[in-house]
């Protein structure tokens, strides 16, 4: 997972593979609560691992069923051994985070099994609505107080009288949860028949589906007339299925159908006809969520869908994409994917029917509207609808911006604006907190990068004299912007150490040269190992660093460890530290740093660092040492030390590390245009 204040999306041009997603977070936590009603143990296979399911289990546990995380040593299998229409523990206070698939079920059924439980979320939980559901509950006898603003959790709870006599109305209205919450809590307290009557319009049908469906799994089966009334049958008990698998999900899955339809696959562009450019695994057009009629308006803008038993193939149609006019209240998380696909259609897309939105993880008209407009798109919003127009793209000019994107603590503002990257014009799109992705999809960006072709890896180069800080300033950007991280020295200093060990001298370019092409290197978390040993220590030696600086200087063995170089620049991007970065290995590089401190100062810094390891030194040998290796790496005939032509230059000797960072970080954002 990507924790960095914001991650930058590097222009893409296509994408290929397969992509295995995780489990629906509507069904899981729906899973999760039914196993916990029902008596036994179920163990449930592929459960979503996130944000919303770790609340969800969390308050699970303080209610008093078992839970065992990762049975058999897999993650995503989960077993539940529920409560079995007894009480929870009579006391609790739980904390949901923002995840309103767990407050809204969870304050239904302990409302109707009673006791004194406290339950509270992140402050936006504390502004979405709940006070329908709390009426509904009321008017069946349920003891639900507001202890903060009316209408909104945080809830106490306490015990209820149950009346059960006449039909509970609800509003659909709003959010089909509270319609769901009651159908999940009421077949605990079903001594007769129990009816519940919607009022008002009920929207996002197919979610109620889900929970029908799910309560048949548990041995509950519903009456439904029209979608107005639903009865739940007087006996109903909850039973435990013993095993259950979830689907993928398939508001995530949206990304990579949308994915498919975007990108000109690899293998086409090299003439291989009818791969599909997107597979994913564990999801199929017949799956019960909602979201899976995304497929429907993913064809009808262009896409190319097919849909084995248990798998999806996606592959692009039309080019543009077709501007479409939409009803999307049956796919309204799904939508959103819709709203960033017509930034590629061939005119206006509206997108209707999706109040819900403005009562989501954030107002998500406002939010979608506000973002669009950055990278240049044209954007009218209604209290219900959205209707977007692309940026212009003319033969010379576009409209399109590179824009850093706000994404409001919403985990489908932040995935659904990765598929701006693929803009024509070759922007940037900077993700702002990618990590609330993890709501619902803590890997969302290691997937998208396994299968997207970037039109280039960006790569920060910071190349300098010995001891000027680059290696510090370079692994700090790299962390900043969730990049990878590449010291070309270590591999340098890792061959003077082989050669050593294998007792080759290091004049013998033909035995170095043999040895660099082979070199046993992993790079595992900080660690560098050789052969499997950890020598992150040994390389770092005087000794070995003027190895480092004498093999160096034969070129057979400079390209002998160029491939090895090269293979660090992956997605996101990469900082790389040396000598030559800029100048060879990495010529077309965006950013090119040269750093230097006079020797004096490097001089200290370096005998501050040696002292700090306790190894004694020597402020005058270790400057003379300093200039002398200077002397050789600017002075060889093979990629000598030395500033690239577009290289900025950076003269640390009187500045922290910080103001290094903060300037290497403020160069990149205007080399992005953001
Ligand atoms: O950056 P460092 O001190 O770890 O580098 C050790 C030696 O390796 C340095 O004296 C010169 C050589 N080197 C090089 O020639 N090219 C690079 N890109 C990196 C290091």
């Amino acid at each position: 997972m990507y924790s960095t204040a914001f991650l930058d999306l590097p222009p893409l041009a296509s994408a290929s593979g397969t992509v295995q997603l995780p489990g629906s977070k509507s069904i899981s936590n729906r899973v999760l609560l039914l196993a916990a009603l029902s008596s036994g143990r179920t163990l449930i296979h592929d459960l979503l691992d996130s944000d919303d399911t770790r609340v969800m289990l969390t308050a699970l546990e303080q209610l008093g069923c078992g839970v065992e995380r990762g049975v058999g040593g897999v993650v995503t299998d989960v077993a539940i051994t529920g409560l079995g229409g007894k009480a929870p523990l009579a006391f609790a206070k739980l904390f949901l985070g923002n995840a309103g698939t767990a407050m809204r079920p969870l304050t239904a059924a302990l409302a109707v099994l009673g006791g004194d439980f406290t339950l509270s979320g992140v402050p936006r939980m504390h502004e979405r609505p709940i006070g329908d559901l709390v009426d509904a509950l009321r008017q069946l006898g349920c003891q639900i107080d507001y202890t903060g603003n009316d209408g909104f959790p945080p809830l106490k709870i306490g015990q209820p009288q149950l009346k059960l006599n006449a039909p509970i109305a609800v509003r659909g209205d709003v959010s089909s949860q509270f319609l769901t919450a009651l159908l999940l809590a009421l077949p605990l307290v079903a001594k007769q028949d129990v009816h519940i009557d919607v009022i008002g319009e009920l929207i996002s049908k197919p979610y109620i589906e889900i929970t029908l469906n799910l309560l048949q799994k548990f041995g509950i089966a519903v009456r439904r007339e029209d979608w107005k009334r639903f009865t739940i049958p007087a006996g109903s008990r909850y039973q435990s299925p013993g095993e259950i698998w979830v689907e993928a999900d398939a508001s995530s899955a949206s990304y990579f159908i949308a994915l498919g339809a975007l990108s000109m696959p690899v293998d086409s562009q090299k003439g291989l006809k009818n791969q599909p450019a997107i597979r994913i695994e564990g999801l199929s057009e017949n799956a019960i969520q909602g979201d899976i009629r995304f497929i429907e308006a993913a064809r009808q803008m262009g896409a190319l869908i097919t849909s084995g038993a248990n798998h999806l193939e996606i592959s692009q149609g039309a080019w543009p994409l077709k501007a479409i006019d939409l009803d999307c209240n049956h796919i309204p998380d799904a939508a959103m994917t819709l709203a960033v696909m017509a930034l590629y259609a061939d005119g206006t897309t509206t997108l209707r029917n999706i109040a819900s939105w403005r009562v989501k993880e954030t107002d998500r008209i406002a939010a979608m509207a506000t973002e669009l407009r950055k990278l240049g798109a044209t954007v009218v919003e209604g209290q219900d609808f959205i209707q977007i127009t692309p940026p212009a793209r003319g033969a010379k000019s576009s409209d399109w911006k590179a824009a850093s994107i706000h994404t409001y603590d919403d985990h489908r503002v932040a995935m659904c604006f990765s598929l701006a990257a693929f803009n024509p014009a070759g922007v940037v799109v900077r993700i702002e907190d990618p990590k609330c992705v993890a709501k619902t999809f803590p890997d969302y960006f290691e997937t998208l990068f396994s299968v997207v072709t970037p039109k280039s890896v960006p790569v920060i180069c910071v190349d300098g004299p010995t001891a000027s800080g680059k290696g510090t300033l370079a692994s700090r950007v790299a962390e900043q912007l969730g990049f990878h991280y590449l010291d070309s020295g270590s591999l340098y200093r890792l061959t003077a150490l082989a050669a050593e060990r294998s007792g080759v001298d290091w004049s013998d370019e033909q035995a170095l040269t043999q040895l660099a092409k082979k070199l046993p290197v992993e790079f595992e978390g900080g660690a560098v190992l050789l052969g499997g040993d950890d020598v992150s220590e040994d390389i770092r030696t005087e000794h070995i660093g003027m190895g480092a600086s004498k093999i160096s200087v034969f070129s057979s063995v400079r390209s002998a460890l160029t491939d090895l170089q090269r293979s660090f620049a992956k997605l996101p991007g990469l900082v790389a530290d040396g000598r030559d970065m800029g100048t060879v290995i990495f010529p077309g590089s965006p950013l090119k740093i040269y750093l230097t401190a006079n020797s004096s100062t490097r001089a200290e810094r370096r005998y501050k660092q040696l002292i700090s390891k306790g190894i004694s030194a020597k402020l005058d040998l270790l400057r003379a040492d300093l200039e002398a290796r200077d002397l050789r790496d600017s002075s060889r005939a093979s990629a000598p030390l030395k500033a690239a032509e577009d290289a900025v230059l950076l003269d640390n000797s009187n500045q922290t590390i910080e103001q290094s960072v903060d300037f290497v970080l403020s160069q990149w954002r205007s080399k992005l245009g953001l």
